[in-house]
């Protein structure tokens, strides 16, 4: 069954005041939209794991850097509705604009710290933009649990951090990455790739995989980087923003993964801005 759809605020708490009162527990999956089997995912988590569940979908225009990829991103509500029936959702809430911002909005959620590097360097004010969006929804929703993909890491300690740091009294759940069958991590902007395109940018998994094989085998990090961003050059990247291998508690820069860590990547194919991660085991001996 469809699950209803709110654009006002005013709908959405009294759903999830009567829900309270009965004692329910509400998870939220906050989205833009455009859902894959990725989001899918974290709405099949929230499900095992509280009694309602809400589905945010906004295209928050705070947190793009970049004016032709809010106008360009992908925007299909109707398709999204359909994608979530069969989970059984309680609502989908899509705000209206001014729900979000409304007229005279003025409070800006900015985390210090670890936003300075890869995604905060390079997409200036994106996570202030993230950090408040998220901030209102797990207020407006009310919500005790949060779900959110780990693709997006940093996000994901974004949120966490945030909503520590201003209490707001619910637990924040990162749930793996989901992959096509070549590899590639599922993103609503591989929409926007050419069957080629995609092809090409599945060989980013991959070679991800070897270089956290290598470190973990005893390599350094800054002697495998230049053969690296070769082949990504090769494979039709055209700019490799970051590579860089992190602890991932606080996302220091490591050259052997002496910590529990991770590789990120982010690089350009198509004209599409693509981000992954993956875990490095832990040097051995
Ligand atoms: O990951 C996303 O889709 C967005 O950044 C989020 C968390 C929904 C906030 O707009």
């Amino acid at each position: 069954m469809t699950a209803p759809i709110l654009r006002r605020l005013e709908d959405l708490r009294g759903m999830q005041k009567a829900w309270m009162r009965a004692g329910e527990t509400v998870g939220v999956v906050p989205t833009m939209g455009a859902l894959h089997a990725g989001h899918l995912s974290l709405v099949e988590a929230a499900k095992a794991a509280s009694d309602r569940v809400i589905v945010t979908i906004f295209v928050n225009p705070r947190q793009f850097n970049n004016a032709e990829d809010l106008v360009n991103y992908p925007r299909t509500e109707l398709d999204d509705a359909e994608k979530l029936a069969p989970f059984g959702v309680d609502a989908i809430y899509v705000p209206d604009p001014d729900q979000i911002y409304p007229e005279g909005y003025a409070t800006n959620v900015s985390v210090a710290g670890f936003t300075d590097v890869m995604e905060g360097e390079h997409r200036p004010g994106h996570f202030d933009g993230v950090a408040t969006v998220v901030a209102k929804l797990f207020l407006q929703t009310g919500a005790d649990q949060a779900f959110f993909g780990q693709k997006d890491y940093q996000q994901l300690m974004v949120v966490r951090r945030m909503a520590r740091d201003l209490d707001i009294p619910i637990e924040v759940t990162g749930c793996p990455t989901v992959r096509e069958p070549s590899g590639l991590a599922m993103s609503s902007r591989n929409l926007r790739l050419s069957p080629d395109g995609l092809a090409r940018a599945a060989r980013l998994y991959p070679l991800l995989q070897s270089i956290a094989a290598r470190l973990a085998g005893g390599e350094v990090f800054h002697t495998l980087i230049g053969p690296v961003r070769d082949q990504l050059a090769a494979a039709g990247f055209t700019d490799i923003e970051y590579l860089d291998l992190r602890c991932e508690k606080r996302l220091e820069q490591l050259e052997t993964p002496i910590r529990p860590a991770r590789l990120f990547v982010a690089a350009w194919m198509d004209g599409i801005r693509l981000i992954d991660n993956i875990e490095v085991p832990a040097l051995t001996g």
